[in-house]
This record gives structure tokens, C-alpha cells and sequence, in this order.
């Protein structure tokens, strides 16, 4: 089997890779990243002279994918890339659109031309919107995404299927919620409460704090991924969650426990715009038809990530560096007023 994995230098792509090459014997796995901020080629360099790794630099809205999938003819593309962060996407949609949304097409087509057989989008539950009461989205729930992140998202979802219908292209959408874990970007909620806690810097929480989040562990999600391209149906979505959603509080305050860390570093601030109160799937799909289940409980998953950042600062200090500090200001503004820069 051989394996192009897009955005494979990333948080959940780099989780995937390490997944491949530890549990399938023979693949070949060629990671095709544009190394933007959130992928700078660290997170595998361990598997620099792995015999089954390849990498190789290119941007998946380019004109450089078509030959290079040519020239590599892989059995499958599972593509992660994307522009990932809802913040910023508040901030500037284009880079969004020009990844999340043209990216998919320009590789959909591509794969299409190259005969591969199989293309995994990798998508979010953040499609759906904002999930109200003790309801959970299904696979056929409507598209109501509230961020220029999501609608990229879901944008890429549409493509895929009506790739399926008017190529009959070989295409499964895969839609997970939360991840967290090792090498998480330190912009998102769990790596950031994190590492501002083990800085003693203040901890932003938006609104009230008492958003819900389905959080699952990346390898969980990878797992997933994995099933979902060995077993799932052409043109079929397969939701991902752990059926846990504990509000955004409970989230900082067991980190805060976890570092022996004081509350009074939480700082209420603004509300982040078009904020999703709650998140929620029914991932029954998924266990009845790929045998998926998550294996990792969040209190286990939490303490693993929270030890893990604590034993890692050399990773992250380095990327919270001055074009972070710049993203920072913009997005967190005024912290005594509580005002934000947008
Ligand atoms: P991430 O931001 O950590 O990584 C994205 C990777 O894509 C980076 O390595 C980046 O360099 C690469 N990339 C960005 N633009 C590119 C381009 N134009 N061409 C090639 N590579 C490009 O993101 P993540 O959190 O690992 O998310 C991976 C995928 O999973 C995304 O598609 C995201 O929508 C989806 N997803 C994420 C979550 C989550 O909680 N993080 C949940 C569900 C689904
Ligand atoms: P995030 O990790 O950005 O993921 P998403 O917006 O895709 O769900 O945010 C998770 C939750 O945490 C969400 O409700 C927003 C909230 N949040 C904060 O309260 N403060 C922060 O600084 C960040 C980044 C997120």
C-alpha cells in the first residue's frame, strides 16, 4: 500500500503517520505539507530515515500536485492539510478558502487523474454548527457552519460528494470532533491553557466559559481515519466522537489541578464571534460499519497531554514566537478590559 497523507506534519496528521508505519507492516507513506506555521517539519523529524517515510514540500491548492501524484501513483490520499485555527479564520477567511476549500478540489481532481484508488477527506463535526440541547448531529444532519473555518470545511465535504457523483470517484468524508494531545499547535484551547499555565500567564477563557466540546485523543481520531480508508463506503461520511462534552471550564480547571497551578490565572475575555455553544455526534455509523470505537478516557488522555507538554518546552516555546505573539495581540487585545483586537 502506498499512502499520500496531506498536512502530515501537523498535529493529527503526525499522529496518523506514526499510526501507519507502527501498525501496518509494508506501507509506504509519502507526507506532502507546505510546512506553514502550524506544520514546520519537527513534528516527525524523528522518522527523518524511516524506510517508509517520505516528505515532500508542496502546497495542495498548487499546480505542482497534479505530477506529483502522477509520478507517485499512490493507492490512496488521505488528506488532512488545511488551514485548521476558527480564530483566525475570523481574522482573514482567504487562506481558508484558497486550502481548505480550492486545496480539495485541486487534489480530488488530481487524485481522479492519477486513477488512485481511494481519497479520505478529513473533516470536522464543526460542519454542523452549533448543536442545541441533548441532541447529537448525525451523518445527514444539515450544514450550518458558523465560522469561515467550517464553511471551508464543509465546502470541501460538498466538493468530495459531487466528485462521487459526477466522476463516481472513490471518496470517504470522515467528521470528527475535538482532538487534543501531543504536538498540538499552541493557539488551540487545550495546548494553549497549557502552556500559558506552566508560564504562570494568564488563561483567556471567551464568554462564560461554559461552551461544550466532545474532546477525543488524536490517536483515537487517527484510528478512526485509518478505518474509515480501509473499510469504509465509497461516498459515505463517518462522524468521530467520544461522546464526552465537558464545558470549557471543567477543561481548564482539571489542567490547572493536574500543574498544581492557581485559578486566579483565569481571565474572562470577550466572546470569540459566531462562538458554537456546543458540539455533539452520533457516531453510531461508525461503530456499527468500521468496528470504531475511541480507547483512550479524557481524564487518562489529559493527564498523558498535560505531562507531555510539561516534559516538551523545547517544542513549544519555539513556536510561540514573535509572529505568534503578533496573532496574540490581534486576537486577545486589551486584557484589563476584557476587549478584544477584532
Ligand atoms: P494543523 O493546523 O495542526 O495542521 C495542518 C497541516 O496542514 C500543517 O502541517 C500545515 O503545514 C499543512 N498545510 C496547511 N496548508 C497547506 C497547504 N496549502 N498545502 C499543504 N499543506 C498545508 O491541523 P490539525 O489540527 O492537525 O487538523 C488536521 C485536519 O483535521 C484538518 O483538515 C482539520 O480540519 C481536521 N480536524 C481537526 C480537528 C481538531 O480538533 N484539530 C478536529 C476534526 C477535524
Ligand atoms: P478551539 O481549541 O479553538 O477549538 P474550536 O473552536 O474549533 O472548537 O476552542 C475550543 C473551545 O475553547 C471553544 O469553545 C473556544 C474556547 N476557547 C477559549 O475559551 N479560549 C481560547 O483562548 C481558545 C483558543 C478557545
Amino acid at each position: 500500500m502506498k499512502l499520500v497523507v496531506t498536512g502530515g506534519s501537523g498535529f493529527i496528521g503526525s499522529h496518523f503517520v506514526r499510526e501507519i508505519l507502527a501498525t501496518r507492516k509494508g506501507w509506504r507513506v509519502l507526507n506532502v505539507d507546505l510546512l506553514t506555521y502550524a506544520g514546520r517539519g519537527r513534528n516527525l523529524a524523528d522518522l527523518a530515515r524511516h524506510p517508509r517515510y517520505r516528505f515532500a514540500r508542496a502546497d495542495i491548492a498548487s499546480a505542482a500536485i497534479a505530477p506529483l501524484l502522477a509520478r507517485e501513483r499512490p493507492d490512496a490520499v488521505v488528506n488532512f492539510a488545511a488551514e485548521s485555527h476558527v480564530d483566525r479564520s475570523i481574522h482573514g477567511a482567504a487562506p481558508f478558502l484558497r486550502t481548505n476549500a480550492l486545496g480539495a478540489q485541486n487534489l480530488l481532481d488530481a487524485a481522479r487523474a492519477a486513477r488512485v484508488a481511494r481519497f479520505v477527506q478529513v473533516s470536522t463535526d464543526e460542519v454542523y454548527g452549533s448543536i442545541p440541547g441533548r441532541a447529537r448531529a448525525r451523518e445527514d444532519a444539515p450544514l450550518q457552519p458558523s465560522s469561515a473555518y467550517s464553511a471551508s470545511k464543509a465546502a470541501a465535504d460538498l466538493l468530495a460528494l459531487a466528485a462521487r457523483r459526477t466522476h463516481g470517484q472513490d471518496v470517504v468524508i470522515t467528521r470528527c470532533t475535538n482532538n487534543y494531545g501531543p504536538w498540538q499547535f499552541p493557539e488551540k484551547l487545550i495546548p494553549l491553557m497549557i502552556t500559558n499555565a506552566l508560564a504562570n500567564q494568564p488563561l483567556p477563557v471567551y464568554g462564560d466559559g461554559l461552551q461544550r466540546r466532545d474532546w477525543i485523543h488524536a490517536r483515537d481520531h487517527c484510528r478512526g481515519v485509518l478505518a474509515a480508508l480501509e473499510r469504509g463506503r465509497a461516498g459515505e461520511i463517518y462522524n468521530f466522537g467520544a461522546g464526552t462534552e465537558p464545558p470549557n471550564l471543567r477543561i481548564i480547571q482539571e489542567i490547572l489541578r493536574i500543574l498544581g497551578k492557581s485559578a486566579a490565572l483565569i481571565r474572562y475575555v470577550a466572546d470569540r464571534p459566531g462562538h458554537d455553544r456546543r458540539y455533539a455526534v452520533d457516531a453510531a455509523k461508525a461503530r456499527r460499519e468500521l468496528g470504531w470505537r475511541p480507547a483512550i478516557a479524557l481524564d487518562d488522555g489529559l493527564e498523558e497531554t498535560v505531562r507531555w507538554y510539561r516534559e516538551h518546552p523545547a517544542w513549544w516555546l519555539r513556536l510561540k514566537d514573535a509572529a505568534f505573539r503578533a496573532f496574540y495581540r490581534k486576537n486577545y487585545g486589551n486584557w484589563a478590559t476584557g476587549k478584544t483586537g477584532r
